[in-house]
C-alpha cells in the first residue's frame, strides 16, 4: 500500500493533505507514504518533520501510488501522472464539473469527494465540511474585526467608552455558529438569522439573540439531511425587509449562508450595504459560491458606500496550519475504514454507505448517481 500526498497546484491553496501526525498512522497501518517535497510548507510542516514521521520526500508523485491525498481535485496535468486504478481523494468539487470527472474516468481513477460524507454519526471525525467552516467561521471574524476600525467590546476608560460593537451573523450552520461563539468572546453584541428553525435554540444557547420571520414555512425549512430548503420568492421578500430594518444598526455583519448543490442565496442587497454606517464591514463566507452580499467581489476587500466588504477566497486556507491538520485527520479516518489492520493492505467494502456517498469514479466510469452522465443515470 503506496499513499502520495501531493503538493497542491492551485495558486491560493496553502493547505495538505497530511500532517506528520497522520504520516504517523499510516505507517503503522502498514502504508509505505511518499509526501511531495515542499508539500507542507505553507501549513507549517517542513520536509523534515513529515521524514521525521516516517516519510520519503520525492520531486514527483504519483507513478506507483495506490493512493493520492490532496486537497484540491487534481487538475488534468496531475491525472496523466498517476497510475490506472490509483485512489484520489480530495474535496472534488464535482457540481457542475462534469468535464473533471470524466477525465478522471477516463484516466481509470477511483475517486472519492470528502464533501459528500454523509453527515451520520459514524463519519463525523471524517467531516471535512465541518473541519473547514469551523475554521472559516472563526477567521471571518478575525478578518472583521480586523477590517473594522474600532474595537469589538465595550471598554470604559477614563478617556471615554468605547460602545461594544454590533455583530450579525446570517446562516448558522457551523460557520455561522463559530462566528457567533467568537464574536462574542470578543465582546460583540450578537445577533444572527437563519431559515432553520433548528438553529433558534442553537444561537441562544450561545448568547447572541435570533431574528427571522417564524412563519409556517420556516417551521418546514429543513431537509431530512439537515440542510436548507430554497425559500419561496414570498419568504425571501419578508426576510429582507426584516433584515433591512437590522442591518442598518449593525457594525459587522458575517454571511454564512448556502444550499447544497445551488448557488449562495443572495441576503444583502445593494441597498441595505448603502443603509449601513460608515466604516461598517460585511464579511462574505459565502463569496466562492456567488457571493450572499451583492457588491462582494471574489478574493478582494471593496469599499461599497459606507461598508467595506470582505470577500477573501479559500477561508480555511488563511489558517492553513489548524486547516490542513483538521483535514489530514479527516482524511485519516476515512482511509482507515478501507484497510485491513490483519493483512495491512488496502480492502475496500465497495457496499459501504460511506464509500458509496462519495465515490465518484471507478472503472472508467462516473458512478455517482448524483454526476452520471444523463443517458446512464
Ligand atoms: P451550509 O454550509 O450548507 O449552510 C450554512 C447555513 O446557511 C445553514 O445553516 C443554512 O440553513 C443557512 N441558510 C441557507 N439559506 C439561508 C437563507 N436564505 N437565510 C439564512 N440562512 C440560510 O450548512 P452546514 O454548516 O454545512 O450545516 C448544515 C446542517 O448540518 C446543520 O444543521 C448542521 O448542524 C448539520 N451538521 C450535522 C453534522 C452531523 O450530524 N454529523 C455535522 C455538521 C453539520
Amino acid at each position: 500500500m503506496r499513499i502520495a500526498v501531493a503538493r497542491e497546484t492551485e495558486a491560493n491553496e496553502p493547505r495538505v493533505a497530511a500532517s506528520p501526525e497522520t504520516v504517523k498512522k499510516f505507517k503503522a497501518l502498514g502504508a509505505e507514504v511518499v509526501v511531495a517535497r515542499g508539500a507542507g510548507v505553507a501549513s507549517g510542516f517542513p520536509d523534515s518533520e513529515f521524514e521525521a514521521a516516517g516519510a520519503t520526500i520525492a520531486d514527483t508523485i504519483g507513478g506507483d501510488a495506490d493512493m493520492i491525498l490532496k486537497v484540491r481535485r487534481p487538475s488534468a496535468a496531475e491525472i496523466t501522472s498517476y497510475k490506472k486504478g490509483a485512489i484520489v481523494i480530495a474535496i472534488m468539487d464535482p457540481y457542475g464539473n462534469d468535464a473533471a470527472l470524466k477525465a478522471m474516468a477516463d484516466a481509470g481513477l477511483t475517486s472519492f469527494a470528502m464533501e459528500l460524507m454523509p453527515r451520520i454519526t459514524r463519519a463525523q471525525s471524517m467531516d471535512v465540511l465541518s473541519s473547514q467552516a469551523n475554521l472559516a467561521g472563526y477567521r471571518a471574524v478575525i478578518d472583521g474585526a480586523e477590517t473594522y476600525g474600532r474595537a469589538m467590546p465595550m471598554m470604559m476608560t477614563a478617556a471615554g467608552t468605547v460602545p461594544a460593537a454590533k455583530v450579525f451573523v446570517m446562516g448558522v450552520g457551523v460557520a455561522g455558529l463559530q462566528a457567533i461563539a467568537t464574536a462574542r468572546r470578543l465582546g460583540a453584541v450578537v445577533t444572527a438569522t437563519d431559515v432553520r428553525p433548528a438553529t433558534k435554540e442553537q444561537v441562544e444557547s450561545l448568547g447572541a439573540k435570533f431574528l427571522a420571520v417564524e412563519d409556517e414555512e420556516f417551521k418546514n425549512a429543513q431537509t431530512a439531511g439537515g440542510y436548507a430548503k430554497e425559500m419561496s420568492k414570498e419568504y425571501q421578500a419578508k426576510q429582507a425587509a426584516l433584515v433591512a430594518d437590522h442591518i442598518k444598526k449593525q457594525d459587522i455583519v458575517i454571511t454564512t449562508a448556502l444550499i447544497p448543490g445551488r448557488p449562495a442565496p443572495k441576503l444583502v442587497s445593494a441597498e441595505m450595504v448603502a443603509s449601513m454606517k460608515p466604516g461598517s464591514v460585511i464579511v462574505d463566507l459565502a463569496v466562492e459560491r456567488g457571493g450572499n452580499v451583492e457588491g462582494a467581489v471574489a478574493g478582494q476587500v471593496v469599499q461599497v458606500g459606507p461598508a467595506k466588504i470582505v470577500g477573501y477566497l479559500n477561508v480555511p486556507g488563511r489558517l492553513a496550519a489548524s486547516a490542513s491538520a483538521l483535514y489530514a485527520k479527516n482524511l485519516l479516518t476515512f482511509i482507515d475504514t478501507m484497510v485491513d489492520k490483519k493483512e495491512k493492505k488496502l480492502a475496500i467494502n465497495w457496499d459501504d454507505e460511506l464509500i458509496k456517498a462519495t465515490m465518484l469514479t471507478r472503472d472508467g466510469a462516473v458512478v455517482h448517481p448524483n454526476f452520471m452522465p444523463k443517458t446512464a443515470a
